[in-house]
């Protein structure tokens, strides 16, 4: 061929662990709804921020510190994310990678996220926990598209490498990783159960 890709935008997708994710599940959403319950400055500062849902981003941002759950959660975590890296050839000798922030976010029906980044972190992800059939998957934006400038449009056939977006399913017991610079949103909840996932940053030194 005579052409050949470069510069790729990489996501990794992996179950977090192979057995025992539904017992797992079952306990970290009665806690992510405990935690909700008792955040009412969260709670507050969703129903300005996060319209419809409740996320615990500004408030009890560092659950890691405070619960053994989550603790446990973030050894694991933290394994993908070596994976991860490496798998982008970072150079991480000598270096070590820690999560700086970790928090909840509970998306009744119709709550949305609209498309954001992440500062200060160079890897970012989500853990989901509960995902009613039919909610929304996390959906990413080519981070080149500024930059497109008189392209025309693609083939809606396009091979998946070549469109604009990429939706990747929330499915529970799956880690979903990516660079923090990559812009990503999540869609109305059209279900009339809860999603429920987990986010986190990731930083290096
Ligand atoms: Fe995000």
């Amino acid at each position: 061929m005579a052409t050949r890709a470069w510069f790729p935008t990489t996501l990794y997708h992996e179950p977090l662990q192979k057995r025992g994710l539904d017992r797992f599940n079952a306990d970290l959403a009665v806690e992510c709804r405990q935690i909700r319950d008792y955040d009412d400055d969260g709670r507050r500062w969703s129903d300005k921020n996060y319209p419809g849902g409740y996320t615990s981003y500004a408030t009890l941002n560092r659950l890691h510190e405070f619960s053994s759950t989550f603790a446990g959660l973030e050894r694991k975590l933290t394994q993908h994310v070596r994976r991860f890296a490496r798998e982008l050839d970072m150079d991480l000798r000598g270096r070590e990678i820690y999560m700086t922030d970790f928090w909840v976010n509970i998306m009744p029906e119709r709550s949305a996220h609209s498309l954001h980044l992440h500062p200060l972190s160079f890897i970012s992800g989500t853990y989901y926990v509960v995902t009613p059939p039919g909610c929304p998957g996390l959906k990413f934006e080519d981070p080149r598209l500024s930059k497109f400038m008189a392209a025309p449009p693609k083939l809606a056939k396009a091979r998946p490498e070549n469109q604009t977006h990429i939706t990747y399913p929330a499915q529970a017991g799956w880690v979903l990783l990516f660079e923090s610079w990559l812009r990503h949103e999540v869609a109305a909840n059209p279900c009339a159960d809860e999603r429920i996932s987990v986010s986190f940053n990731y930083n290096w030194r």
